[in-house]
């Protein structure tokens, strides 16, 4: 029968799944790679600061920094404000650890707003959480959509806080001819496995001259080195900063790949789209919200699934997708591993188990520890229970585009 559903032994969708490659590396990353080895320089920094200077040109932003992931470029950012222990930063709980790690790193603690129908911080409720311990908003664009940056632009500026964009899912997403990341005070990019993909690195941007000092001594030990904003300074660690520094290899690689991301990109978006399209008429499934004048750039598509309608949840729908031979991810985990949800219920934070047996810095200064037990949004709640993530790959064939519309018309027919 051709409507029962493979994972109830029917016929999948997909006969032959296929491992979509992310990325074209070809003879020009082998080239430029294998150059740098060959000139025995690997860590000299000539590559370093050409791609720093490509990458923050391509945003028309004046310093670029690379590091050697998008967890230590959001650390690096949060350093960047010299924050005291126990400083708030306001930010969204859907999102990977890695933008909080830092942060927490950093000794200071997040404040974790609600978010809104485009599944990233919502303004209203972050001036609320605004207090006057807030040094910062953290906000994630998630999926490579991009937030109300205006408004929260708008919410820093009147509270005299700083604004940090995590765009390491959003590369060259845009909003009304903003590219994501400018707005922000400093803002941070992941090159593991999204739009541009160097197996692993990250890089930091800015406009602010202070911030960017900072940061670059932060990523590199605090060290004075030549050309940085310690130059000539006596040889010394200048203050407690870690080694978040790539090679030149990484560097090379880069390069190169930033000319190909444009295609990567496009590609993304054309077959998010086509999908999006090709389900417009069922009514159970609904991508997430895209504001007017926002370019979404799909590192990610994610459909929230009417569960109610359907009667089954949304972990049951992604495993009939999967069955059907579409590789969905539940959250953003492969299948198999349900996700804890919300970053406020992970262990890490509701133990906690930050700093061996202390609580530091969820008490630091404060009569009343910060308990993210008691922490509930309940809007993003509600939103992201019925959310399944589609991963997009630059190479899908329309083929295969048509069949993840095929195959999420199966699974819902059968569950209704
Ligand atoms: C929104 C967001 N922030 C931070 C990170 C951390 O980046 P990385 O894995 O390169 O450390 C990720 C990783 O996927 C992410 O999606």
């Amino acid at each position: 029968m051709i409507n029962k559903l493979a994972i109830n032994g029917g016929v999948p969708i997909v006969s032959d799944p296929q491992n979509w490659s992310t990325h074209d590396f070809d003879e020009d990353d082998i080239y430029a790679v294998s150059r740098v080895i060959r000139s025995g320089k690997i860590g000299k920094g000539e590559q370093i600061d050409a791609f720093q200077r490509e990458y923050a040109d391509r945003y028309g932003v004046k310093y670029g920094i690379a590091v050697n992931s998008g967890t230590s470029a959001i650390h690096t950012c949060v350093a960047a404000l010299n924050p005291d222990p126990g400083d708030e930063i306001i930010t969204t709980a859907w999102t990977s650890g890695g933008s909080i790690i830092g942060l927490l790193l950093q000794n200071c603690v997040p404040v974790f707003a609600d978010i809104d129908d485009t599944m990233c911080l919502d303004p209203v409720d972050v001036e609320t959480k605004i207090t006057s311990r807030t040094k910062a908003i953290l906000v994630v664009n998630l999926h490579g959509n991009i937030a109300n940056v205006r408004e929260l632009r708008k919410i820093a500026d009147k509270y005299g806080i700083y604004l940090i964009e995590d765009c390491c899912q959003s590369h060259f997403s845009e909003d009304n001819g903003i590219i994501a990341g400018t707005l922000a005070d400093i803002s941070g990019f992941s090159f593991g496995g999204k739009h541009l993909s160097l197996g692993g690195g990250g890089m930091v941007l800015t406009n602010n001259t202070a911030l960017w000092e900072r940061a670059i001594l932060f990523h590199d030990a605090a060290l004075p080195r030549k050309n940085g904003p310690a130059t000539g300074k006596p040889y010394a660690n200048y203050f407690l900063a870690p080694n978040y520094k790539i090679t030149d290899i990484m560097g090379a690689l880069g390069r190169v790949q930033l000319k190909k991301v444009d295609e990567y990109v496009n590609n993304k978006i054309r077959s998010a789209k086509t999908i999006i399209d090709g389900l417009s008429d069922i009514k159970e499934i609904t991508p997430q919200k895209v504001r007017p004048g926002v370019k979404h750039t799909y590192w990610n598509l994610k459909l929230t699934i009417d569960t109610d309608s359907l009667k089954c949840t949304a972990y049951e729908y992604a495993e009939a997708l999967e069955a059907e031979g579409i590789i969905p991810s539940y959250g953003p985990y492969p299948l198999g591993i349900p996700e804890l949800g919300p970053l406020y219920k992970h262990p890490f934070l509701t133990e906690p188990n930050l700093y061996g047996n202390s609580k530091f810095p969820l008490d630091y200064n404060r009569e009343i520890p910060i308990d993210y037990t008691k922490v509930k949004n309940t809007y993003g709640e509600r939103l992201m229970s019925g959310g399944i993530t589609i991963p997009m790959q630059p190479s899908f064939s329309e083929e295969y585009i048509g069949q993840i519309i095929d195959a999420n018309r199966k699974v819902v027919t059968a569950f209704k």
